[in-house]
């Protein structure tokens, strides 16, 4: 796969073999993710605050049983799309879409955090997004046309995160979204980069922000 010329579109994979929404709801200890907003309220949230909510707390002690799910989906389903070992995020960014709220506090370019070339995004949603829940996107870099791309439990969003513009609106479903968003590298084109992460400060390396999938 050519990711200089890779076209936004969704990959599905099988929830019964990967239930890793399943898993956050149980993190959670709730019946539907998507009524998480019934237990806390939160002013619009900022791009300096967008990491910090009680969401946020409690889907990152999440056990082994989400990241050996998450590492067998890399190895079973993402890495045959490229056809090479990836270099992958090691631990995927949550959010939440409360209703009412956004999930990032900025419409951005990842290039503009110092993500590096080369990076691929996927976007894996644990609750259906639609319409003014799920990412926003622009179809080609500098268009600036954003829209909605419909996402149900089950399948993820591939995209260019580094180049094309991307963001959320304020959610007026009425449901929340909580999701997921991690990046690969294949590892021909992959290369460490000092540069940290706005968030958690990890550098963009093998070790720090991301992992090797062929190391296990
Ligand atoms: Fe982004």
């Amino acid at each position: 796969m050519k990711t200089e010329s890779l076209q936004t579109h969704l990959v599905d994979y099988d929830l019964e073999r990967y239930p890793l929404p399943e898993i956050v709801r149980w993190q959670f200890g709730v019946d539907e993710l998507d009524e998480i907003h019934t237990s806390a309220d939160y002013p619009l949230l900022t791009r300096e605050n967008d990491q910090k909510t009680v969401f946020h707390e409690r889907f990152y002690v999440i056990g082994d049983e989400f990241f050996d799910t998450y590492h067998r989906l890399l190895v079973e389903v993402v890495q045959p799309l490229f056809g090479e070992n990836l270099i992958y995020q090691r631990v995927p960014t949550f959010r939440v879409h409360l209703p009412g709220n956004v999930a990032v506090g900025e419409m951005h370019r990842d290039r503009d955090y110092s993500h590096g070339q080369g990076e691929v995004n996927l976007w894996l949603p644990f609750t259906r997004a639609w319409d003014t829940n799920t990412v926003w996107i622009e179809s080609s870099e500098g268009s600036n046309d954003v829209r909605p791309y419909a996402c149900d439990v089950g399948q993820m969003l591939m995209f260019d995160g580094v180049n094309l513009l991307h963001g959320n609106v304020k959610n007026e479903t009425g449901k929340t979204r909580v999701s997921v968003d991690f990046r690969v590298i294949p590892e021909s084109q992959y290369v460490a980069r000092e540069a940290a992460t706005i968030n958690t400060k990890l550098s963009f390396t093998v070790g720090g922000y991301f992992a090797d999938l062929a190391a296990g």
